[in-house]
């Protein structure tokens, strides 16, 4: 039987350890603003709805990037594979070497996906729903495309750590 302390102090540390029981995969979110590159790594990526087509990341309301990427046209999304660790790293490390040695593509519009990810999302912002200490960026997909090649899986966060789906 599962019980509950009572009074539990939620605070942020203890709830990143239960949340990060949760396994989740990882996305870039990138687009191309005033010529730059920018972006940030995701592991809040959700699909939502089909019709429209939408999807949602979760934005902590400290980010320095989203009030740049959330000036791009179109924004993408490119589903990260289990050999990207040190990529998701680098994408949520220092601004200035985000995209150092990144292989990436930039539509007209401005969306940046990785060459190598497993899915990429072209999309635009569709709504922002404040959340907390967070923003729901719900985004609108305008193209999609996936690899037949698993490519190793995509990359998984669980636990503060990175690993990857075990064959079943
Ligand atoms: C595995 C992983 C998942 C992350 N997921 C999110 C996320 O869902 N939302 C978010 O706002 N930041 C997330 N981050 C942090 C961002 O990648 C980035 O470090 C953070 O936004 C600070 O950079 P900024 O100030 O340039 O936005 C994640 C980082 C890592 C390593």
């Amino acid at each position: 039987m599962t019980t509950f302390a009572t009074n539990q102090d939620l605070d942020p540390s203890r709830l990143r350890q239960a949340f990060g029981v949760f396994p989740s995969g990882v996305v870039a979110l990138a687009a191309s603003v005033d010529g730059e590159l920018v972006g940030l790594a995701a592991s809040s990526f959700t699909s939502v709805s089909l019709d429209p087509p939408l999807v949602s990341v979760s934005i902590a309301r400290t980010s320095k990037t989203w009030p740049d990427l959330r000036r791009a046209a179109h924004l993408g999304v490119t589903v990260l594979a289990a050999h990207h660790g040190a990529l998701c790293r680098q994408l949520a490390g220092p601004v200035e070497h985000r995209f150092d040695g990144v292989r990436a593509s930039v539509t007209e519009a401005g969306a940046v996906t990785v060459d190598d990810g497993l899915a990429h999302f072209d999309c635009s912002i569709y709504r922002e729903v404040e959340a907390g200490d967070h923003v729901i960026v719900l985004l609108r997909l305008h193209a999609v495309n996936h690899t037949a090649d698993q490519n190793g899986g995509p990359l998984v966060f669980h636990r503060s750590a990175f690993g990857r789906l075990s064959p079943g």
